[in-house]
């Protein structure tokens, strides 16, 4: 125990977590719980007696290019503003595609990949500066496309004291994550605490990217006092969490005063669904990772900082893989989001070299966080290679720093592949499938259960990076899930240390890809 009463040091938890949490070849087959579709959460969250303000529906698509987005540096003459908050929110979790059940019915897909279209991440934002917005807390509902007033007044400095962050008294605006717990754990039971940070990264990479576009600066955050930071926004930490803040900067936000007390709040929201079942197992991982102090997340923060490299290392033929074509014109980041879907059936058609290289050095940008110093990275990316032109099939280490895919086994490994991904035929006719690994224990000694949450988000970004990525250059993608020890054996020795946090398939679709489009304020709620 490294501060006294605290509950994060003893990283057992995460790791008990974790291997209970594992999918094997046996463990798929046991009789499974079966889905009670009677009993279905609802995928939205609705404030019944919250003031609402509609969100302006005429905003700007975000227009660079995904990497000049996500590289980009803070560079804005003005305060970020409501109409731009609007587009950020958006392109972040807004309803990107409308399906019609044959039987009647709907189904919102979003603008962020997320497991079994449940969509457990909620946007809330701490608004300080923000022009044509009073300051405030705010929930975000995508389905009417409006905010729902939490609190009203300027809370920049107590987000600031619970994140240890001093930058964010001056940022305009900051975006917080929530998972809901019993909307993924209905399908996923206890592994769904995963989910939590799967899906809340590949939605911080619409987010992320989306700032860069807007010229805002940004941090992800995932070390904060956590009952303060439940307590601001109105939320139990039981049956909804917060995951992660996201500052933004204009660099023209005024810098806040003291912060208004922050008095209990209780609104009455939509039931998700009859009943809810709660997982021991999620609410346990989550209790062991809080940081109860600003103190304990000082100190966390600095033991972050000083965390040394804990990329995987192998020897073997190196293989440079070429950039993109000169002149090419990537698309803009709008049109990618709205484009993105996750590919149901790759077509083993073999995609050029360049975009495998492209996805993968935009999947490994740098990110600034609170969780990454001198480190880069907590996650190593692993790949099997089945189908591109000019690099011979096998697995491979991709090291982030020189750019260069590190033979592990030349091989034809479809099958193999296949098999990890949970014997799913996506897998196995990707043309490259990536493996997102983490040094668990160097990971958690260092940071507590805390760093178990980091891997995973970290993943989760990445992730989402790469489906932007894949996306950009005309390409598909889907995340999978995956059989864990098998996935760290077949990689062996150069996984040895490591754990598979996240897959994710890339490759040629067999079919045509319907893009999806802008819907605001398509969803009414049955709001009684
Ligand atoms: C982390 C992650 C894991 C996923 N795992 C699987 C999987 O194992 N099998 C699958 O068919 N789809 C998987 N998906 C795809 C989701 O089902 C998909 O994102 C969701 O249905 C929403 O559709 P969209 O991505 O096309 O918008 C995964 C997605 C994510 C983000």
């Amino acid at each position: 125990m490294v501060v006294e009463g605290s509950v994060n040091w003893n990283p057992e938890e995460a790791r008990r977590y974790h291997e209970a949490t594992k999918h094997t070849f046996v463990s798929v087959r046991m009789p499974g719980r079966g889905l009670d579709w009677e009993n279905r959460p609802y995928p939205f969250k609705v404030y019944l007696d919250a003031e609402k303000i509609r969100l302006p529906a005429g905003f700007g698509s975000p227009p660079l290019d995904l990497i000049s987005a996500i590289t980009s540096q803070q560079r804005r003459t003005e305060r970020l503003n409501l109409s731009e908050l609007a587009g950020l929110l958006f392109y972040s979790a807004g309803i990107t595609r409308i399906y019609l059940y044959p039987f009647g019915g709907r189904y919102y897909f979003r603008a962020y990949p997320s497991t079994g279209a449940l969509y457990q991440t909620e946007l809330y934002v701490v608004a300080g500066d923000v022009s044509g917005l009073e300051p405030g807390v705010y929930h975000f509902d995508p389905g009417q496309f409006v905010l729902s007033v939490i609190r009203r007044g300027d809370y920049r400095s107590h987000l600031s004291a619970l994140t240890g962050h001093d930058g964010v008294v001056s940022c305009d605006a900051a975006v917080v994550l929530t998972s809901v717990a019993w909307r993924n754990a209905w399908k996923y039971g206890a592994r769904s605490y995963r989910h939590w940070f799967w899906d809340g990264g590949t939605l911080c990479a619409n987010l992320i990217s989306t700032a860069g576009s807007l010229g805002l600066g940004w941090e992800v955050l995932v070390g904060f006092v956590d009952d303060l930071l439940n307590g601001l926004l109105g939320i139990d930490g039981r049956r909804e969490a917060a995951i992660a803040v996201v500052p933004l900067w204009s660099g023209h936000a005024s810098r806040a005063g003291p912060s208004p007390e922050v008095g209990e709040v209780r609104h009455r929201v939509l039931p998700l669904s009859r009943r809810e079942v709660e997982y021991e197992e999620v609410t346990r991982a989550y209790a062991s990772s809080r940081l109860l102090s600003a103190e304990e997340v000082s100190l966390w923060r600095k033991r972050a900082s000083s965390m040394t490299d804990v990329g995987a290392r192998h020897e073997g033929r190196r293989l440079r893989l070429s950039g993109p074509p000169d002149g090419l014109a990537l698309p803009p980041l709008g049109d990618v989001i709205l484009r993105r879907g996750s590919t149901r059936r790759f077509s083993r058609v073999e995609i050029e070299a360049w975009k495998l290289g492209f996805v993968l050095r935009s999947m490994s940008v740098p990110l600034k966080t609170d969780f990454l110093g001198n480190q880069g990275s907590l996650v190593s990316v692993f790949a099997i290679v089945n189908g591109v032109e000019g690099v011979p099939s096998g697995s491979y280490l991709y090291d982030r720093l020189t750019g260069e895919l590190v033979l592990l086994r030349e091989g034809r490994f479809r099958r193999t592949a296949e098999y990890l991904c949970l014997e799913q035929e996506l897998g196995g006719d990707a043309s490259a499938t990536l493996f997102l690994m983490s040094p668990l224990d160097a990971v958690l000694s260092s940071l507590g259960n805390r760093g178990y949450r980091a891997s995973q988000f970290e993943a989760g970004i990445r992730v989402g990076l790469a489906y932007l990525a894949a996306h950009s250059v005309g390409i598909g993608a889907t995340g999978l899930t995956f059989y864990d020890d098998d996935v760290r054996e077949f990689f062996s020795p150069a996984s040895s240390e490591m754990e598979c946090m996240m897959v994710v398939a890339l490759g040629v679709p067999a079919y045509k890809p319907k893009p999806g489009s802008v819907h605001i304020g398509a969803v009414e709620h049955p709001v009684r």
